[in-house]
């Protein structure tokens, strides 16, 4: 018997699969720039939303083992990988994995996305951009085998130039995504919200020219004219094209490929009752006067200001009926449809509220843009929640960031009316500083809107001695008084400790799981909830100047952290179940404080 002799192939092993920590790290340093480019205001080239393979993978065994490298190919005789992406199950893009199957349901870690998209030769005089409107916590992109880019923010979108790693054919991405809670993120490691993982908002391929329009700020002045702010690609001197409703402008940017304009219009202005919303369209033009790139959009004109200690839409004095809500859906998570924010608008005008808080995170864009079509304002927030690593120089610019990239998202939308830039944070130095940096970066890139937060409220000695304060346009305070502690009647005084800006109660409430009908409602009944608003509502009428009110919130949510028998892992606070189909006796007694006269 002729011995086969094996070929005499050198036995290979990738140790560093087993020892090379650095490989779990290294694309994990420089996050994409978020306006590296902004989708907004174009069409996907290709969206990528449907099924991608999928798995968890708790011990970053693909980090470690460079599995991203896979083209597909065969590898010849090495050991069988611990990976064939193609025979993974898959999973639908945007979703949130822990509502996808109960293994997943908790699951807190890395999570692969493989699929293979087909696309025809990219021209020479083109970009191609992979562009994400929400992912959790950290997110790795590959794209055939190179690693294309690295982002470090959950929530707020991003994109990666994948112009260099594409090719004309069939292209594997694969996506790494980790939602592990992090000391050193925003949001931190401890928040009264579900934590979510996945890709859980929508994904796009975006071809664009390599000379084309890179961002776009249209706003109403204060003498109800309209101000536009558009920025070309590349440096020098170009030509606009700007078209807003019926009204057309040929106009130059500067040598810097900026345009700074105030066009002689004066627009019918978006307000609640008439959220009107011009169509516009800004052209770039060749020197021969062909359109070269555009961008479409719809946006309101509406000015949003302060007099006194009071809050103006237009010229128009109102009081800000809020409420609030998680992006939270018992199947769906974070991935709402668009009937569910729908649903959200009609509760919140079923109450005779004017306003929607959304906490504690950005939400998804189509929320702005249907509050835009609805007539309803929007307090928009980035999770500077509780505990964060306040000198931690890379929490900070992670949350300046964040901010950054929230506001270059929604700053076309008149709905948006307020950035809040945290939640009752300890007040200290190292906080302070922080807050500052936020509160100068959002000033500088939209001096339009005013700045909130939910800032700490002495409850021994009821005044808002917060030095966050100093720095908001609103002073926004959560308390709890009737549920947390008692003392409604400090309510006032705290209230007239801020004399001098407008002061809103962001958050109140109290949970409710049951209907008692008994003489003594206990807490946890929705009599006794209704009792705290009804309270609350005898109080605050007595407040000249309160400026607005957001009761803690529309819907019961999910939070791991609330573990009492009511609770069973639910925060029940809500005016509405969690199902959005039971209203509590609070929803009326909310109601009835709306729909009085302010
Ligand atoms: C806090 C916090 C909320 C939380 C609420 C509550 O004020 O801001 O995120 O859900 O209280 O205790 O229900």
């Amino acid at each position: 018997m002729s011995m086969q002799h094996e070929s005499k192939t050198t036995p290979t092993f990738d140790y560093g699969y087993l020892h090379d920590h650095s490989r779990v790290t290294r694309f994990r340093e420089t996050p994409v720039a978020p306006d590296l480019f902004l989708p907004h205001g174009r069409s996907t080239t290709l969206s990528l939303e449907g099924r991608w393979h999928f798995a968890i993978d708790p011990f970053n065994s693909g980090l470690r083992g460079e599995w991203y490298r896979d083209q597909g190919e065969s590898e010849g005789d090495v050991g069988p990988p611990d990976y064939d992406f193609d025979n993974w199950d898959t999973i639908s893009v945007p979703s949130c994995w822990n509502t996808y199957h109960d293994a997943y349901a908790y699951y807190e870690g890395a999570g692969w996305y493989v699929r293979t998209i087909e696309i025809g030769p990219v021209e020479g005089s083109t970009r191609a951009f992979l562009s994400f409107e929400g992912t959790s916590g950290e997110t790795i992109v590959f794209v055939n085998g190179e690693f294309a880019g690295y982002h470090d923010n959950g929530g707020v979108p991003f994109s990666v130039n994948v112009t260099s790693h594409l090719r004309s054919g069939s292209n594997r991405i694969i996506v790494w995504v980790d939602n592990s809670r992090r000391s050193d993120a925003v949001p931190g490691d401890f928040f009264d919200w579900f934590n979510y993982g996945g890709i859980f908002r929508h994904v796009g391929l975006y071809i664009i020219p390599n000379l084309s329009i890179h961002s776009y700020f249209f706003s109403l002045t204060d003498d109800d004219r309209v101000a536009g702010t558009v920025d070309v690609s590349e440096a020098g001197v170009h030509q606009l094209r700007v078209t807003i409703g019926a009204d057309t402008w040929i106009l130059e940017t500067d040598n810097n490929g900026h345009l700074d304009s105030k066009l002689p219009i004066k627009p019918h202005q978006w307000s609640l009752y008439d959220p009107y919303l011009y169509d516009i369209t800004v052209e770039l033009m060749d020197s021969d006067g062909n359109t070269v790139d555009a961008v479409r959009d719809s946006i309101g004109f509406r000015r949003i200001s302060i007099k006194d200690t009071h809050v103006y839409l237009n010229d128009q004095r109102i009081f800000v009926k809020g409420v609030a809500v998680h992006e939270d859906h018992p199947e769906r998570g974070r991935t709402l449809t668009t009937e569910d924010r729908l649903k959200i608008i009609a509760h919140c005008k079923e109450l005779g509220a004017n306003t929607i808080r959304l906490a504690h995170y950005p939400h998804d864009p189509e929320m702005s843009r249907l509050a835009d079509q609805y007539g309803v304002l929007l307090w928009e927030e980035i999770p500077v929640y509780w505990h964060l690593q306040f000198n931690n120089e890379v929490t900070i610019d992670r949350a300046r960031r964040q901010m950054q990239a929230l506001i270059l998202r929604d700053r076309n939308r008149a709905s948006v009316v307020m950035w809040s830039i945290g939640n009752e944070n300890p007040d200290s130095d190292g906080r302070l500083r922080f807050m500052k940096t936020i509160a100068d970066g959002v000033r500088g890139t939209d001096p339009t809107r005013l700045i909130t937060a939910a800032c700490l409220v002495d409850v021994s000695d009821f005044t808002v001695t917060d030095r966050l304060a100093d720095v908001v346009d609103v002073v926004s305070l959560n308390q709890y008084y009737g549920w947390y502690y008692p003392g409604i009647d400090s309510v006032p005084e705290i209230l007239s400790s801020v004399a001098d800006k407008p002061v809103m109660i962001s958050e109140f409430g109290a949970g409710a799981d049951f209907v008692c009908n008994c003489a003594d409602p206990p807490k946890w009944s929705e009599e006794y909830q209704a009792r705290v608003y009804a309270d609350q509502f005898t109080v605050l009428k007595e407040c000249d100047n309160l400026a607005g009110t957001f009761p803690w919130l529309l819907y019961d949510f999910a939070s791991p952290r609330r573990l009492n028998s009511h609770q069973r892992g639910i925060n029940r606070k809500g005016l509405v179940d969690r199902s959005r189909d039971h209203k509590k006796l609070a929803f009326d007694e909310v109601r009835r404080w709306y729909t009085q006269e302010f």
